[in-house]
């Protein structure tokens, strides 16, 4: 798959908008992406559910600069404050860019940003918050350059988000998406998300999601660290194939309505996540006791109940719990009453699946 194809035309008009915005959906991964190479050029194919109350929204002003050198110009604004901590990181977004996207060097800009979910929640915002940029910067580019098609505008914005975040190019469309080459996956791409092209089962539509929220703390180990714990990774090849594997299986999967084997791949895939910490050299946990509580918790539930409940997990402590819709009022009543006790100050977000970011 060739970068080539996101090198700009000359742009033809000037711009006459001042700003964008937009509001971009977080995600979570079913088949989880964990190793890359290069520039956020995964190791494997991984899948997720598009969010859709946990959101970042994202207005970009800008304006021409009177001359301009290497440098970029970008001040971050985040729920009202300025903060020049985050500039650093648009920075070398923007240096990322600047081959596909030259303009970013002739304005000055500001990111003006908010997220639907609480501050350090442990909710990553990168996926969301590079979501939103790199649509707003498209949408620059498609007003100085008319006639770009649909399609190459959510791909090329993908493209753009993944070089800010990797799993950031999965949060554009819903209400699932795939990211990195399978061969079983039409159109699949190492290097922008696709939404997944095969037919979906009415027992995933409205899919939930309820983020219990365990540690709210900064993570000690970022995930950029642990992306680069998978080369020479003593299980990494494995790994990747059975990510391969996994998202073959989960193909009829998703077709068919089979919960019960969906909720098997599921959870492998979260606790082989967590696995590949456990054995990286130097090993980490990200899971807290209360983590392994919830998980123990929801099993009994499952084995007593019959509900097709499971959890998945991120890089770090907190638990997501995903069922189908038509079991909404019994298990948010069994987190309030069961599970909202290992969570931070009893905080959890209830969310669903949704269908992607939002032009405001
Ligand atoms: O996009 P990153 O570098 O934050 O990595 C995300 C990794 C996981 O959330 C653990 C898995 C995934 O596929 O989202």
């Amino acid at each position: 798959m060739t970068s080539t194809k996101f090198l700009p035309a000359d742009y033809t008009q000037n711009l006459s908008s001042t700003s964008f915005s937009y509001a971009s959906p977080s995600n979570i991964a079913l088949i989880k992406y964990w190793g890359k190479q290069g520039i956020q050029i995964p190791k494997n194919p991984s899948i997720s559910f598009t969010l859709d109350t946990c959101r970042t929204t994202t207005t970009l002003h800008f304006e021409k600069r009177d001359n301009y050198k290497e440098d970029f110009e970008v001040k971050v604004i985040l729920d009202g404050k300025h903060k020049p901590g985050f500039e650093a990181k648009i920075h070398q977004f923007f240096s990322r860019i600047l081959q596909y996207m030259p303009f970013v060097k002739e304005y000055k800009f500001i990111v003006e940003t908010t997220n639907s979910f609480p501050h350090s929640s442990g909710i990553a915002s990168s996926a969301s918050g590079f979501s939103a940029i790199a649509l707003c910067l498209m949408e620059m580019e498609r007003e100085m350059q008319p006639g770009l098609t649909d399609t190459y505008f959510t791909q090329k914005a993908s493209f753009i988000a993944r070089l800010g975040s990797g799993s950031g190019c999965r949060s554009l469309e819903g209400p699932l998406v795939v990211w990195g080459e399978h061969s079983e996956i039409e159109g699949s791409s190492d290097i922008y998300g696709v939404s997944y092209p095969y037919e979906v089962h009415e027992n995933f539509k409205d899919f939930q999601d309820a983020i219990l929220l365990v540690d709210q703390g900064e993570k000690q180990v970022s995930s950029t660290v642990g992306h680069n714990l998978m080369h020479n990774h003593p299980y990494a090849e494995s790994r990747f194939n059975q990510a391969h594997e996994n998202l073959a299986k989960l193909i009829p999967i998703l077709k068919n309505g089979d919960l019960d084997s969906f909720i098997h791949i599921v959870e492998s895939e979260a606790l082989t996540l967590h696995a590949m910490m456990l054995t990286s050299s130097p090993y980490f946990i990200l899971m807290k006791p209360n983590t392994l509580k919830i998980i123990e918790e929801i099993w009994e539930y499952r084995r007593e109940t019959g509900i097709p409940l499971c959890f998945t997990l991120d890089a770090g402590a907190n638990v997501h719990v995903l069922f189908p819709k038509n079991y909404k009022n019994e298990v948010q009543d069994f987190i309030k009453s069961s599970l909202s006790e290992y969570c931070q100050n009893n905080r959890y977000i209830f969310d669903s699946v949704g269908t992607g970011a939002i032009k405001l």
